[in-house]
């Protein structure tokens, strides 16, 4: 346990775009500082020197990180295919972690984080952090009142009309085998010839990425799971195609149906996702609808918003044509069978809560930091990560093998339910 006086030293492993996000609002902590920086390729870590200052150790060689004694917690940012192998060592060197998501590349992979981090008794942060966000703290609240009655189904979608969207990154033009050490990028991955867009869009190809699965449906169900305390599906369904992003082998168009089983925390229910690089306006929307028997509840970006459903005016509409004294008993009827008194006096109620100005990821990193110094309760630990990753990647493995997959969220293990 570390005094309020004790700085945690921190290394950033996979110097890119959100690894040097993470680690701007990490050391926006009091009491957090960054020591050490790695990366396969230098102008990232020529960088990560300009902004942390020249004495910053800087290395393209993650063991020199795990075997550094300063280093009290990392932050794993690399490609997917890295995922699992760097936080099990991380984590057996006695460091705490925070690993983006998905936590892993392959399910095979997640026991493994799961019993290391178990073992080392250090902190393990899955960075999906919109699970931090005050949008689904509240809808979470929303639903465990009540407030939308019962779940039938949720709908969840995350589309982008952008190159950058669609993972098209920019390659620097000093992009060669000097400056990026491709072995060390490559890995246990399978072997290629050196290829810039390879190490720098990596995310178009299955050796190292996990396409729209692992790196925005995990983000849904993440979401979902938050709200509702789902374990899990059962049974994932989904389909798409390279539609108009060609050079790449994983899907630019994905959907993607769930089922949801009967659970303590809610009845069963279905989910349908999905991500579309060309989607039309506006450049990037993202939501995640839940539709009940009295209302319907949406997150998104901005807030949530809270609609019940007039539910007064469902009735036959042959009704009128009853006797007045038919009518009433039949009203009555209906309403002591469908409503409650608290959905009555909430009806058509709209209620809209702005949230615009919480930065999720920022909580999700004081989280962790708070969990090593304070031992507070973590938002986000290896199981609750590999619940979400799992169904996301067997989306993928839904897709390739043209199958429904089966998948036991109780066991966290594929194929025996
Ligand atoms: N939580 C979020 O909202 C969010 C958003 C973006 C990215 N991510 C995740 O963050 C991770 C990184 O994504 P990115 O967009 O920053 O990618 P990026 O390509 O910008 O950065 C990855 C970096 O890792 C480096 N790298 C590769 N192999 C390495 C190794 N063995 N050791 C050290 N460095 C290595 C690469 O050289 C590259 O600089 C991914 O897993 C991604 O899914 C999460």
């Amino acid at each position: 346990m570390y005094s309020p006086n004790d700085t945690i030293q921190i290394a950033l492993i996979g110097a890119g775009g959100m690894g040097q996000g993470d680690t701007r609002l990490a050391t926006s902590i009091p009491g957090v500082k960054l020591v050490a920086a790695c990366d396969c390729y230098d102008g990232r870590l020529t960088r990560m020197k300009e902004a942390y200052g020249p004495d910053t150790f800087a290395t393209r060689d993650y063991h020199e990180i795990v075997a550094r004694k300063d280093i009290d917690a990392v932050i794993i940012a690399t490609p997917d295919h890295w995922h699992s192998r760097i936080s099990v060592d991380c984590l057996n060197a006695g460091k705490h972690v925070y690993c983006e998501k998905p936590m892993v590349h392959a399910i095979e992979e997640g026991q493994s984080i799961i019993d290391a981090q178990s073992k080392s008794g250090k902190v393990f942060q899955v960075g999906s952090q919109y699970r931090s966000s005050l949008a689904y703290t509240k809808a979470r609240e929303f639903f465990e009142q009540n407030a939308i009655g019962k779940l039938n189904s949720v709908e969840a979608w995350l589309d982008r009309n952008s190159a950058i969207g669609a993972w098209e990154y920019s390659i620097p033009r000093d992009a060669n085998t000097k400056t990026c050490d491709w072995n060390q990028f490559q890995g246990n991955a399978p072997k290629h010839p050196w290829d810039p867009a390879r190490f720098f869009r990596w995310r178009n190809y299955r050796d190292y990425g996990t396409g729209v699965a692992g790196d925005l449906f995990v983000h849904l169900l993440t979401g979902l799971h938050t709200v509702t305390n789902s374990l899990g599906p059962t049974r994932i369904f989904a389909t798409g195609g390279i539609r108009y992003w060609k050079d790449r082998d994983v899907p630019d168009v994905m959907l993607a149906v769930l089922d949801y089983p009967d659970s303590e925390a809610h009845p069963a229910f279905n989910v349908m996702l999905r991500v579309n690089f060309k989607s039309g306006l506006p450049r990037e929307s993202f939501g995640v609808k839940f539709i009940g028997s009295e209302g319907v509840m949406t997150a998104d970006f901005k807030g949530v918003s809270l609609d019940k459903l007039p539910q007064t005016d469902e009735f036959d509409y042959t009704i009128k044509s009853f006797a007045e004294e038919t009518q009433k008993t039949l009203t009555a009827a209906w309403n002591a069978k469908h409503l409650s008194p608290e959905s009555r006096i909430q009806q058509g109620s709209g209620e809209y809560l702005d949230t615009s100005a919480n930065e999720p990821q920022l909580e999700h990193h004081k989280n962790f930091y708070r969990s090593i110094r304070e031992g507070q309760p973590l938002i986000e630990d290896p199981t609750f990560g590999l619940r979400a990753a799992a169904p996301a990647l067997l989306t993928n493995e839904s897709l390739f093998q043209r199958k429904i997959m089966t998948w036991d969220p109780k066991k966290l293990a594929q194929g025996s339910v």
